[in-house]
């Protein structure tokens, strides 16, 4: 079985290819600023079928409608001031917009798990302009390219590695630059909600303009995917361990870190622990147990223990 032949490098040609498959209704397998993601022609009810079955998703979890340019998602969703606003602010980048929905767009409603609202992102990748150009102008339903409950893909060989075979197309753009999912927030009622923390902070949605904030605790306006499980190796996770027990591999930050293991980032720098986080914790995945460091809580380190609390709960049998 020739399971490499189709992981391609990120060339012009190669998104045109691409482009082709996914007009053609096949998967594509994408690198974005966050995570790599399973890429389906958003229309194409077979297609998106088909992402959920790849990835063993649940049929109530709603997909992200990825969109190539800023303009196209006032086609599929209504845009308030505010998200207008911030969708000016903060596109093409790692903020998912979870808004009212427009019908009659020919979306697929696999897509929609029977919801009123839909999710937008307009990521930052080279491939946006590339497809355009090639004449698929998307939009594309594209979550992170990782088996359901697993951990999200950064590179093209953990997206082989988790789905291999059942994706026609990998495009291997490098490490992505930021190395955690989405910042996703909820519009409403000219109001903001973080759903999902990520690179872009509540600080720095705040800073932008005063009317967002975090989702109050017990709150039901959760991301449905945000289930307490997620982002799971198969180890156990332990966190805040400073010292590790014999046969444990430690998720070192800074300068708490007792080999064996890895260390998020030597020098202290959350940016930089980002996007080692799910590389080291697939590599630490040989191990019963991974006890990670801890992790300062502000800025992108709320995000980087968000998915730590997730990988660390206790889990379905
Ligand atoms: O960075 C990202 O957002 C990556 C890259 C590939 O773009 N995509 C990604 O997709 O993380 P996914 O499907 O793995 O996570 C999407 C999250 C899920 O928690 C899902 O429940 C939530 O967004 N979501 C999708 N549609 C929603 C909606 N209408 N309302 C609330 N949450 C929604
Ligand atoms: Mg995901």
């Amino acid at each position: 079985m020739n399971t490499r032949s189709h992981i391609l490098p990120a060339t012009a040609q190669n998104y045109a290819r691409a482009a082709d498959v996914l007009a053609g209704g096949g998967l594509v397998a994408l690198p974005t600023e966050t995570v790599y993601g399973l890429a389906g022609d958003a229309r194409n009810d077979a297609a998106v079928a088909r992402i959920y079955a790849v990835k063993g998703r649940p049929a109530h979890n709603p997909l992200i409608a990825h969109v190539l340019s800023v303009g196209q998602a006032g086609d599929l969703a209504r845009l308030c001031p505010l998200a207008e606003a911030t969708a000016a602010r903060f596109w093409p980048g790692p903020v998912t917009l979870v808004l009212p929905r427009k019908n009659g767009e020919g979306l697929s409603p696999l897509a929609g798990a029977g919801r009123d609202t839909i999710a937008l992102r307009c990521p930052k990748a080279p491939w946006t302009d590339s497809f355009a150009r090639s004449g698929f102008h998307g939009p594309l339903f594209m979550p992170s390219a990782n088996r359901s409950g697993r951990v999200s893909p950064t590179t093209a060989a953990h997206v082989a590695a988790d789905l291999g075979d059942a994706v026609d197309m990998i495009i291997d753009g490098g490490p992505c630059p930021i190395g955690l999912e989405s910042t996703v927030v909820k519009i409403a009622h000219g109001r903001g909600t973080v759903l999902r923390p990520g690179a872009v902070t509540l600080d720095d949605l705040r800073a932008f303009d005063p009317r967002f904030s975090n989702a109050p605790m017990g709150d039901d306006i959760v991301a449905p995917g945000m289930l307490k499980s997620h982002y799971a190796p198969k180890a156990a996770v332990r966190l805040n361990v400073t010292q590790p027990k014999a046969g444990e591999a430690h998720l070192g930050f800074g300068t708490c870190y007792a080999a064996p293991g890895l260390n998020l980032s030597p020098s202290g720098d959350l940016a930089e622990a980002a996007t080692h986080l799910f590389d080291y914790l697939r590599r630490l995945d040989t191990v019963d147990t991974i006890a990670v460091a801890p992790i300062p809580d502000h800025g992108i380190g709320r995000a980087i223990n968000d998915r730590l609390g997730r990988a660390a709960a206790e889990r379905e049998a």
